[in-house]
């Protein structure tokens, strides 16, 4: 069975609270059960994981290379600052590959979100779709690759 990993980063964990204007009213509880259902209905095997800290980040992406995953993931702002970030994700990149996902539309915000370091080597990248990016993301893997 196809196995994702849904992985969000710093801050993530925060949804629902943090800065509504921009990431809305859903939690990442509401986004991970949403996901949850659409992957028992693709027949996908899903699972998630968020962390505050990079080396975790990087450990599950390294568990995610092992285990020969699809990775969707929203790095949050080690989007813009992590080469250790890539380097992992290079590994994904290799197999199944990954799709970087963004809640907001990052290019219509500050000048520092519009670079990411791993959009180059990302299969896709959703920006600007709200949580809605997690659920195109996990269609994708499951019609791809399913
Ligand atoms: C984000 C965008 C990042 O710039 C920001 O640091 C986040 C969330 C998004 O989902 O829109 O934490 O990845």
């Amino acid at each position: 069975m196809l196995n994702i990993v849904v992985i969000n980063g710093p801050n993530l964990n925060r949804l629902g609270k943090r800065q509504p204007d921009v990431y809305g009213s859903t939690t990442l509880q509401d986004i991970e059960a949403d996901v949850a259902n659409l992957a028992s209905e693709l027949g996908v095997h899903v699972e998630f994981f968020q962390s505050n800290y990079e080396g975790a980040l990087l450990e599950r992406i390294h568990q995610a290379a092992d285990d020969g995953a699809g990775v969707v993931i929203n790095p949050g702002a080690f989007t813009h600052t992590s080469v250790a970030l890539r380097d992992a994700l290079a590994e994904i990149a290799d197999g199944l590959g990954f799709v970087e996902v963004h809640i907001s539309n990052v290019h219509a915000r500050e000048p520092f979100r519009h670079h990411s370091y791993l959009s180059d080597i990302a299969r896709g990248v959703i920006a600007g779709l709200g949580t809605y990016g997690y659920s195109a993301a996990v269609r994708y893997f499951a019609e791809m690759e399913g």
